[in-house]
Parts: C-alpha cells; sequence; structure tokens
C-alpha cells in the first residue's frame, strides 16, 4: 500500500489546516521542547498547509535514524507491528477525520500517526527505544504475557506518557500531542502523575476507549530506553499475570 496523495480533498486539507494550527498553538509550554524542535526541524516537508506527505517525510526520517514509513489501512495485528517496529518501519494510516469528526475517533487516523507520533522518530535514543521494543515484541510473539507488558509500555509512554522537561512535566505520548482534548485534560483535570516505574507500569491495565486519569512520567529518553533491559530481563526471569491482549 502508498499513499494515495492525490486523493485527499481541498476538505481534507482544510481539515488538517485546522488541526495543525489547533495543535501549535495549544502545544508550547505544555509538548516536550524536543518534540516542538523536531517538528520545526520537519518543515517544509509536514506543515499547516497541506496533508503530510510521505514522499517528503520519508527522505527526512531515513536521513536522519533510519525509519521509514509502513502504510496500513489502520489497526494491525500486534505481531506485525512489533516486526515492523524491529524494522525501523513506522505504521501510519492515510485516511485522515473529517472536519465534523475533530474530536473523535474510533481508530488513530494519520494525523495522530505523522503529526503525534514522526516528529520524535528524530530523536535518537527515541528512536532507538522504538526498534528494541519492536525486537522485543517479535522475540515474544507466542507469550501473551509478555505482549501484554510491552502494551502496557507502549500505551503508557509512546502514547501517553510525560517527561520532564526544564523541571515540569511535558507531553511527549502521541496519544496527547494529536488530540486537542487529551491536552487540555492533562492540564484542567484532576490527572494523576507518577514516577515511572517499569513494574507498576507493566502490571496497569488500561481501557483503551476510556480518558487516562494516570500518567507516567519519565525524567528522559534514556531511562525510557534503559527500561528496556530491565523488561527483558523481567520476561527472562518469568512474569505472571493476567493478560489483556489489546489489537
Ligand atoms: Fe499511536
Amino acid at each position: 500500500m502508498v499513499q494515495d496523495y492525490h486523493r485527499y480533498s481541498p476538505e481534507d486539507h482544510g481539515a488538517w489546516q485546522i488541526l495543525y494550527d489547533r495543535q501549535i498553538k495549544n502545544l508550547p509550554g505544555k509538548a516536550y521542547p524536543g518534540y516542538l524542535q523536531s517538528l520545526e526541524a520537519f518543515l517544509p516537508e509536514m506543515n499547516r498547509e497541506e496533508v503530510a506527505d510521505f514522499r517528503k517525510i520519508v527522505p527526512r526520517l531515513k536521513e536522519k535514524n533510519g525509519w521509514d514509513i509502513k502504510v496500513v489501512k489502520g489497526l494491525i495485528p500486534v505481531e506485525d507491528f512489533f516486526c515492523l517496529l524491529a524494522e525501523k518501519r513506522f505504521c501510519s494510516s492515510t485516511w485522515l477525520r473529517s472536519r465534523a469528526q475533530l474530536d473523535y475517533l474510533e481508530e488513530p487516523d494519520m494525523f495522530h500517526d505523522t503529526f503525534g507520533h514522526l516528529p520524535l522518530l528524530m530523536d535518537s535514543t527515541y528512536a532507538a527505544f522504538m526498534e528494541h521494543f519492536g525486537k522485543i515484541g517479535a522475540r515474544y510473539l507466542d507469550d501473551p504475557i509478555a505482549i501484554t507488558a510491552l502494551q502496557r509500555l507502549y500505551w503508557f509512554t509512546i502514547e501517553f506518557g510525560l517527561i520532564r522537561g526544564n523541571g515540569k512535566p511535558h507531553i511527549y505520548g502521541a496519544g496527547i500531542l494529536s488530540s486537542f482534548g487529551e491536552v487540555n485534560h492533562i492540564y484542567e483535570s484532576d490527572i494523576e502523575v507518577i514516577h515511572f516505574d517499569l513494574e507498576k507500569v507493566i502490571h496497569n491495565h488500561f481501557v483503551n476507549s476510556e480518558i487516562q486519569m494516570r500518567y507516567y512520567l519519565i525524567e528522559d529518553f534514556e531511562q525510557l530506553y534503559a527500561s528496556l533491559t530491565e523488561l527483558e530481563h523481567i520476561l527472562e526471569e518469568g512474569l505472571e499475570m493476567e493478560v489483556d491482549i489489546v489489537r
């Protein structure tokens, strides 16, 4: 599958522009500064004017940390997801939410996949985490407990993680960065912020259809990367818990 760019209508480009502008205004001071720098570094390849064009973005990703985009229809089996990450191929859908649906999505669309996820793949430590994470997943495809632990780790970090930047918590999770409502929720709701602890994270069940009330705070991406060594050790020792495979 490839991104059939000519199929995007003026309506699509308009929806992209609203989404992009809204987040660009809302994120300063809230998003991890390194994310905002990467977003800026992506200009002009990804900008407010037009729906992200993978033909322009991929060369930048490849040049920086060797990553590629694998176009997918939507959510894919976890097995494929891990194996693609292990090969430094990030999955992205190509459909974009409509103006009528700016704030409600049943599945991640390309605004989430590109605006939310791609900028941080320009960070070498974050990118190394993603690759190593995929390799661990690829090794444990037949182990539902390991897959559950990996999915929880991904959820509470890559999708909904907070990071200390300039002393205070900042957002680096793509699920928050790409959502106007989630960003405001972090600052306006009575959420719980817990220091990242791998044991706590992998035992923390989540429901992906519910808004999060608990967030985990990492100090930096080195801490995140180091958690994989700890996870490998835990998996080698043998982990016991209820499984909840989310596809
Ligand atoms: Fe995501």
